[in-house]
């Protein structure tokens, strides 16, 4: 497929408008955050840290330390979401600026890694390393994403038509990754999707996207994004409300 003609690394800029774009635009329901926590409890319930690679604002390193007893890494290497990150969460929440190729942590010091929505960011073999150089024998690494393997049923591609060529072109399969790890001696054990409740309906979908907060709305041009927004405001206009839904993968990887 073709790759997108923007330049990704001018037009994804988690140190501007993304990182302002991120917290209106990614919010995590109430419903949702049940269902993520239903998942994610049985790994990360009993730990002491947990270190959330890529954690942009910090929207899971939040309730990670919400719902957990675990101390809290957050790591993420854009200053702006950084910035952002550091405002919102609570204070005992570390934050170190590093990356998953470079995470900046002790050997055999984690108890779980999580990481969402940001592996397609990663030099994925240097990140594997890593993930398994920093996890404690026993620990797991947990991987959540919208992965090519969910493509279809994610609501959001039908209104921007070259938006599902620019992620299938950029993004890894789960199956690739799922390789990459076992590379470097983390397995798979276990996969699941998740299906998230995004927002009561179409408009307030329209509403949510409408920030630009997936970095593949800043790859299509502004007409195209302008165009999906009223296409898609025009059908919640003529069709009954209803919940939407985003379908999300978990990964569960685990040392030998
Ligand atoms: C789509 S955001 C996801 C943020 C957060 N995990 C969430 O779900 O809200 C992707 C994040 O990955 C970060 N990122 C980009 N390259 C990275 C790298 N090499 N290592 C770690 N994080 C990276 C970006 O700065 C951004 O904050």
């Amino acid at each position: 497929m073709d790759e997108p003609e923007a330049d990704a690394t001018d037009a994804i800029d988690y140190d501007g408008q993304l990182s302002e774009a991120y917290e209106p635009g990614r919010r995590i329901s109430a419903e949702a955050r049940a269902t993520w926590w239903a998942a994610v409890e049985p790994y990360v319930a009993a730990a002491g840290v947990v270190a959330d690679l890529g954690a942009g604002t910090g929207r899971f390193a939040r309730l990670l330390a919400e719902s957990s007893a675990a101390r809290v890494i957050a790591v993420e290497p854009a200053a702006g979401m950084l910035s952002v990150g550091t405002g919102l969460a609570p204070d005992d929440t570390r934050w170190v600026s590093a990356s998953a190729e470079h995470i900046a942590l002790r050997s055999a010091s984690v108890d779980v890694v999580w990481s969402a929505f940001a592996t397609h960011y990663f030099d994925l073999p240097a990140a594997a390393r890593e993930c398994a150089r920093v996890l404690k024998p026993g620990g797991h690494m947990l991987i959540w994403h919208a992965y090519p393997e969910v493509f279809d049923q994610l609501e959001w591609y039908r209104w921007f038509p070259s938006s599902l060529a620019i992620d299938h072109a950029r993004m890894a399969t789960a199956a690739e990754v799922i390789d990459v790890w076992a590379d470097a001696g983390l397995h798979l054990v276990d996969r699941s999707v998740h299906q998230m409740r995004l927002t009561d309906d179409l408009d307030g979908l329209a509403d949510r996207l409408a920030h630009r907060a997936i970095s593949t709305l800043r790859l299509i041009d502004d007409a195209e994004f302008e165009t999906g927004i009223a296409n898609l405001r025009a059908r919640a206009a003529e069709t009954e409300p209803a919940p939407v839904y985003s379908p999300n993968m978990m990964l569960v990887f685990a040392g030998a």
